[in-house]
């Protein structure tokens, strides 16, 4: 399959890269920044410059690339989840408004499956772990509340497209190289310098993945049969052409299947 990948760079681009090629898939990686280019090249896969907040660059740059399959993975988070608060403004307009040019920009060229990153940890689990049936916290306080309201949006773009099939993945926390949760990432360095307080009893529950582990299940979505598939071969019924043959004297003789069987 010939993927493009935007968010190629970012800590589950790259892991995902290797996953992707592995798995035999042609692979476009797109970053904003030229000098990311090498790095993805050095990863195996065709590098590709745009930024997606430049509309008219998506269209271009997706009627040059003309992939099968599109995954989302823009972000514009800071290297350190103190500075959160100031980068979140410019991180929603990435995912809504680039992605929403992405996302039209595909669908123009025909794009069969758009892969979205999505969240899991602003869901609300009624008394015990949230499910995939679990509503996001859009009535969080603050920024939380203002994310998964993004959240929201972004799946119900994909999911309701209408013409691409949508999958929106609803990951953990990132942990891994190149993120916050890493050894040398920020939030450890901020655990280490003693700058992390508990607050409260401090029973919020954070679930974690790791970013191979979110490759592993991303490059799965890209072959998991949509809802619309599954519908097709369990749930029609068929329909009965004893009318027709009684009333318009309909004897179907055009099966040539049957007859090689
Ligand atoms: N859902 C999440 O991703 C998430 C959630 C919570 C915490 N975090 C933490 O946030 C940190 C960074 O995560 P990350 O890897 O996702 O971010 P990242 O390393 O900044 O990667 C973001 C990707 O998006 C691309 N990009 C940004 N702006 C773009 C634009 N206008 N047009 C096209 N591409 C654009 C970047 O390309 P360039 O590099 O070329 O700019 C890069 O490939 C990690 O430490 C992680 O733990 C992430």
């Amino acid at each position: 399959m010939k993927i493009l990948l935007a968010g190629a760079s970012g800590a589950v681009g790259r892991p995902l890269i290797a996953r992707l090629l592995r798995e035999g898939h042609e692979v476009w990686g797109m970053v904003r920044r030229a000098e990311n280019l090498p790095v993805i090249q050095a990863l195996g896969a065709s590098p590709v410059e745009g930024d997606a907040l430049d509309r008219a660059g998506m269209f271009a740059l997706l009627d040059r690339v003309r992939p099968d399959v599109v995954i989302d993975q823009l972000t514009s988070l800071p290297s350190s989840p103190f500075d959160l608060a100031q980068r979140l403004p410019a991180d929603r307009v990435l995912r809504l408004e680039g992605g929403g040019n992405l996302h039209d920009a595909a669908r123009a060229v025909g794009v069969r499956r758009y892969i979205q990153q999505s969240c899991g940890f602003y869901l609300k689990g009624e008394g015990g772990l949230a499910t995939e049936e679990s509503p996001l916290r859009t009535d969080a306080p603050g920024g939380i509340g203002e994310s998964a309201r993004m959240y929201e949006a972004l799946e119900k773009r994909v999911l309701s497209d209408g013409v691409m099939e949508g999958v929106a993945l609803r990951y953990g926390f990132f942990y891994g190289p190149r993120t916050w949760y890493w050894p040398d990432g920020a939030f450890s360095l901020h655990v280490r310098k003693g700058e992390v307080p508990v607050i409260g009893v401090g029973r919020g529950m954070f679930s974690f993945i790791h970013v191979d582990d979110a490759a592993q299940a991303t490059a799965a979505a890209l072959r998991r049969l949509g809802e619309e598939a599954v519908y097709y071969q369990n749930d029609l019924s068929g329909a009965s052409n004893q009318r027709a043959r009684s009333f318009l004297g309909l004897e179907p003789k055009n099966t040539p299947w049957l007859e090689e069987i």
